[in-house]
């Protein structure tokens, strides 16, 4: 086994999953300021290490993602953020692309940009204490996207990616993003994802990645939400399923969903819907962002100096995500707070 698949498991196994808080530091403010607490250094901190140095961390959260401020900062108590993630057997990750501009060649899509410069960011990182890492490349769904161009773009800079970081002794996180966004069928998203996922699998096969090394992290099979047919959290595991077998690779470890919009509910309920049916056998986990925090954002913006009780609201979250990943969770267990 090599090490780079020893630390994809680690992160994955027994239920644990990923807490993504990577947001840059325009979409946190966009996060504090719905909940109208001012986004400044201090307040980005006090949140996150709120939740880092919650109970659930040890039992359910095998990896955090960070966004370059964070992994610099230091908590209250001296340690360094990653140090406080370690502290309870999780792992450091961090975001590494430099966010998606638009496409020149097809000005309504995006191109994840970051290249440029990654080799030498890695080795910081990595001596920061990173041991995985996270790209998004992002994709429109209408009739006529995304293009073929955006397929191609974005798979050729996920594999690009995803070979540095390998080279850097770090475990890639290939995250393509087909956004919600839209009035498409859950047929339509289930095609387009399977076209984008077959794509990167070709580009990380040319750059010679090693997938035992890698995580993927897709969007699950839903209809646009704007649709008008909605379909039961039953199809939404069928339809992610079978998109996945057919199109990854059977020697990738591990596949951890984004959230990507549905509720804290709608992504535990999926989940958990997923796993009960898993016919693969892959690792069936999260890398969530808003569906861990969202809960937890609100009740801290009350009171931005109730740690407990903020971490109480996470550590619930957490524990239902974990119970999802392993096909165990309940509407009941839901409920018995
Ligand atoms: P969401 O779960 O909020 O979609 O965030 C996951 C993520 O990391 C998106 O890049």
């Amino acid at each position: 086994m090599s090490e780079l698949n020893k630390i994809a498991l680690q992160i994955l196994s027994n239920g644990k999953g990923i807490l993504a808080a990577d947001e840059s530091t325009a979409t946190m403010t966009k996060r504090l300021d719905s909940v109208k607490v001012h986004s400044d250094e201090n307040n980005r901190l006090l949140f996150r290490q709120t939740l880092f140095s919650s109970l659930s961390m040890k039992e359910c959260i095998g990896g955090v993602i960070l966004y370059d401020e964070t992994i610099r900062q230091k908590t209250s108590n001296g340690k360094t953020i990653p140090e406080l993630i370690n502290s309870s057997g999780s792992l450091t990750g961090i975001k590494v692309d430099t966010g998606a501009k638009t496409l020149a060649g097809s000005k309504e899509e995006k191109i994840t940009e970051g290249l440029d410069g990654l080799r030498e960011r890695l080795k910081e990182y990595y001596k920061l204490g990173a041991r995985f890492t996270k790209w998004r490349g992002v994709y429109l769904i209408s009739d006529k996207y995304p293009s073929k161009l955006s397929v191609s773009a974005n798979a050729h800079a996920l594999a690009r990616y995803a070979a540095l970081v390998q080279e850097a002794e770090m475990v890639p996180i290939i995250e393509p993003e087909v956004l919600m966004d839209g009035d498409h069928s859950a047929k339509v998203c289930y095609e387009k994802t399977s076209e984008v996922i077959k794509k990167c699998y070709e580009e990380l096969q040319l750059n010679n990645v090693d997938l035992s090394g890698t995580i993927l992290k897709p969007n699950m099979i839903l209809p646009g939400e704007n649709s008008k047919n909605k379909i039961s959290n039953e199809e939404v595991a069928e339809l992610t399923l079978e998109c996945l077998k057919n199109n990854v690779p059977s020697e990738v470890p591990g596949i951890a969903f984004l959230s990507g919009g549905q509720t804290e509910i709608e992504a535990t309920t999926n989940l958990n819907q997923i796993n009960k049916k898993n016919n693969t056998k892959f690792i069936m986990s999260f890398s969530y962002g808003r569906a861990l925090q969202q809960s937890a954002l609100k009740f801290w913006s009350k009171d931005i100096n109730d740690i407990s009780g903020t971490q109480e609201v996470f550590d619930h979250r957490a524990k239902m995500c974990t119970l999802a990943a392993q096909g165990k969770w309940s509407e009941n267990l839901e409920n018995k707070k």
